[in-house]
């Protein structure tokens, strides 16, 4: 078993299967997640990971910037070991920017985009 601790919720901790998408498993414990497609491609249930790590190779939502400033899609990433998280809308404070005011750089767009960038 893993545990997930939710920093913006008291810190309040769940004991999880790992090999369950944790958005599943959280649900199914109560938490009110918001999602949409539940496939990792809308991004709706987005959440920054604080510390530990996941596996979400089958996202393709998040461009390579999000990824590094810690968002993780609930709906497809299954913990690797205990994690805590920031959930809802509340931890999307740094999830959308204004592409005009701060474009990506190449090496931030999503990993396939970046990958055939570089192939040029
Ligand atoms: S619900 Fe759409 S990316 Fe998770």
């Amino acid at each position: 078993m893993t545990l997930i601790t939710l920093e913006n919720r008291g810190g309040k901790t769940f004991e999880v299967n790992s090999k369950r998408p944790i958005l599943e498993t959280l649900r199914d414990q109560g938490v009110d997640l918001p999602f949409g497609c539940k496939y990792g491609g809308c991004i709706t249930c987005a959440a920054k990971l604080i510390s530990g790590k996941v596996d979400q190779k089958r996202q393709v939502a998040l461009n390579n910037r999000q990824i590094n400033d810690g968002y993780i899609i609930l709906c497809v990433a299954r913990p690797l070991t205990d994690i805590t998280i920031k959930i809802g809308v509340e931890s999307h404070d740094s999830l959308y920017r204004n592409p005009f005011l701060d474009p990506l750089e190449p090496h931030e767009l999503k990993a396939d985009i970046a990958r055939s960038k570089e192939d040029e």
